[in-house]
């Protein structure tokens, strides 16, 4: 279905994470990719070799985030090494494990503002132009079931963080419409990779609990009564990014096993 495209993916270095998920399914259908990250560079190497295997063109670029100077040469970068840009997946993101609004220090939002909101809205200017040249492009970017209300144990800085990434898409799908650049978001609810189990780590030590019991009482608390693995998550994006979403634009899509309550 992306045959002849090129996507970046940025924060896709995890071997678990989203952004790996996103980039091999986009790969396997055809898709040129650049997968980002600012660490895993052992994962990316072994994502652009998986890649490899099935026949599609993968590169991986180091890249902070929070960095504008970085964004824009990794861009250009890719530029250089595809000559297109046709989807940017803004997936790179921090959360924080500090769930109480008063212990959470200056840095900690500095540092989510600076990769979630900065860094995807940085990514998007450094795109654009060449999407605008092409007369077509697709932007999504990850946020979360946090940018679409407060969610009990979310640090308020994440939560702020992710309504920002919701408004910047909005903003963006406007500006552009016209000009045939659709802008999305996804916003996942609880996705089995390394940043859930940190974050469960956390809870598991504040209550004293063992982190199967902590992994029970989310699960328990979703919908679905399960977490999404990352797969499900990539599929959502490449429903986004396909033709399948041709006149979708400036939404912010939940895929959070069902909605909890109160959002
Ligand atoms: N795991 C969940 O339950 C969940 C739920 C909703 C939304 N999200 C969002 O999904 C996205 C992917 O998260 P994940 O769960 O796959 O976690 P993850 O930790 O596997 O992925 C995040 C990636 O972003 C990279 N990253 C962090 N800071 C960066 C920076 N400054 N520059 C470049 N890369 C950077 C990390 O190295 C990592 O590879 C994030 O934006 C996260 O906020 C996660």
């Amino acid at each position: 279905m992306f045959t002849d495209q090129v996507a970046i993916i940025t924060g896709a270095g995890h071997p678990q994470g989203m952004g790996r998920a996103i980039a091999l399914k986009l790969a396997e259908q055809g898709a040129a990719v650049v997968l980002v990250d600012v660490a895993n560079a052992e994962g990316l190497a072994d994502a652009v070799k998986e890649i490899g295997a099935f026949g599609s063109r993968g590169t991986a670029i180091r890249c902070d985030s929070s960095r504008p100077e970085e964004i824009n040469s990794c861009v250009g970068e890719a530029l250089k090494q595809f000559g297109r840009i046709d989807i940017l997946v803004n997936n790179a993101g921090v959360s924080a494990d500090i769930p109480y609004f008063l212990d959470i220090p200056e840095e900690t939002w500095e540092l989510s503002y600076q990769v979630n909101v900065a860094g995807t809205a940085a990514f998007c200017r450094a795109v654009i132009p060449a999407m605008l040249a092409q007369r077509s492009g697709v932007i999504i970017n990850n946020a979360s079931l946090c940018g679409l209300g407060a969610i009990e144990s979310a640090p308020a800085n994440y939560t702020a963080s992710k309504f920002a990434v919701i408004g910047l898409t909005k903003a963006l799908a406007l500006e552009f419409a016209s000009r045939n650049i659709r802008c999305n978001a996804i916003c996942p609810g609880v996705v089995n990779t390394g940043m859930r189990i940190n974050a469960l780590s956390r809870i598991a030590e504040q209550q004293d609990i063992s982190l199967d019991q902590a992994q029970a009482y989310e699960d328990e608390s979703i919908a679905m009564k399960r977490a999404a693995e990352p797969e499900e998550i990539a599929d959502a994006v490449l429903f986004l990014a396909g033709p399948g979403a041709s006149y979708l634009s400036g939404i912010a899509l939940p895929v959070a096993g069902g909605m909890p309550p109160g959002l």
